[in-house]
């Protein structure tokens, strides 16, 4: 008996054994992890996108890991190169600086990891795709915004403004690490340029703000004020915080001019609707970080999107020594001045009733949109 059992052990062994190979699939079914790198979380959008990128990725079964590096690109580095090794299989990156990213994504796309850049680029052609909005419709939408509360329609158009009297302009850019900068500010220039060229517009300073940092925007534009003697028309500033920045070293001189801004954050489109900031532009990160997800898991799958189209890095970055195809994204923008704010903004959903006119009098508030008639909300 005893000898027919120590028989049975390695039948028995031999049938764990096999039965833990049928076992297996569940260990391979662990849920498949995906980094999310942010340049930092003191642009609200980011913490936005974090939560709604979070939310989709663990609603597919993705387990998610997500780091933020405080502006700084070797913390950034050292973040992505972390998730890679704790088994990371995708990371979405939003770069604080295209080219310093380039280094770290390099060492995680030859490890199997997919790349997607969000929103900023990364400068090497082995991120699996680049999804971002429209970059120079950004810019043109800001400079537009501005030249028409100037009362500026075209060149025959101009209203007050002449050769003998040009509008004074100021414009605040983002920092320059970020690939987006330059072409926002392209952007910008493509509609402000025919006026240069007309002497209708002066640009009298064009700065660099590190990080997009809206205290370096207060202090930089209170720099040009005293520079131009407070002799300053109008803002164009590559977004709400650059904007908010420049709003508060225009209030200390008692300066009220047009300036624009970008993202439709908050205190963005709170100050359009107490009629101080000018125009923001509204870029739907509610469509894009789903879209990235997507792109995630289908690129894990072996698939692509169709929508994706074939860019020259050199292109894409202004740079001409960089070589190779991105395959890349735009998404549509809306400009939002106080005109369409309402629409826009409140009744889509984007940003809260409260938050959008908050410390406004109840009697200078439109209708809640769950209250407003169809009529009303036009
Ligand atoms: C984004 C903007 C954002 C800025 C600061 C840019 O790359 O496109 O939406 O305001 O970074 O974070």
């Amino acid at each position: 008996m005893f000898q027919k059992m120590t028989r049975l052990v390695p039948v028995v062994l031999s049938m764990v054994f096999l039965l833990s190979l049928v076992v297996m699939p569940a260990q391979a079914q662990d849920p498949i992890l995906v980094g999310l790198s942010f340049s930092d979380f003191e642009t609200p959008r980011w913490i936005q996108e974090n939560a709604i990128m979070t939310a989709a990725l663990e609603a597919k079964g993705y387990a998610v890991v997500s780091q933020q590096a405080s502006h700084d690109p070797v913390t950034q580095n050292n973040q992505i190169a972390n998730m890679v090794t704790q088994g990371a299989k995708a990371i979405i990156i939003v770069a604080q600086d295209a080219d310093a990213a380039a280094t770290a994504v390099e060492d995680a796309v030859a490890e199997g990891v997919v790349v997607i850049a969000y929103d900023r680029l990364i400068a090497t052609p082995d991120i699996s795709a680049y999804i971002t909005f429209g970059l120079i419709e950004v810019g043109n939408g800001q400079a537009s915004g501005v030249l028409t509360a100037l009362g500026i329609t075209d060149l025959d158009n101009t209203g007050e403004w002449s050769v003998d009297n040009p509008v004074q302009l100021v414009k605040l850019e983002g920092d320059p690490g970020d690939n987006n900068a330059k072409f926002f500010e392209a952007g910008q220039d493509e509609i402000l340029q025919p006026y240069v060229d007309a002497g209708i517009v002066e640009i009298v300073a064009r700065q660099n703000i590190a990080n997009w940092d809206e205290t370096n925007a207060v202090t930089a534009m209170e720099n040009i004020l005293t520079s131009q003697n407070n002799e300053v028309d109008a803002v164009v500033a590559a977004n709400d915080n650059l904007g908010l920045g420049a709003l508060q070293a225009l209030a200390a001189q008692r300066l009220s001019v047009p300036v624009s801004g970008q993202d439709a954050t908050i205190p963005g489109v709170n100050s359009i609707a107490r009629g101080e900031m000018t125009v923001t532009i509204l870029k739907d990160y509610r469509v894009m970080a789903p879209q990235a997800v997507e792109l995630v898991d289908m690129f894990l799958n072996g698939e692509t999107d169709p929508d994706l189209q074939e860019y020259n890095l050199s292109d894409l970055t202004g740079n001409d020594a960089l070589t190779g195809t991105v395959l890349a994204k735009y998404l549509p923008v809306t400009q939002v001045t106080i005109d369409n704010l309402y629409e826009e903004i409140v009744v889509s959903g984007f940003q809260g009733y409260d938050d959008v006119y908050q410390d406004i009098p109840e009697a200078d508030r439109p209708p809640r949109p769950e209250e407003a008639t169809p009529e009303a909300a036009s």
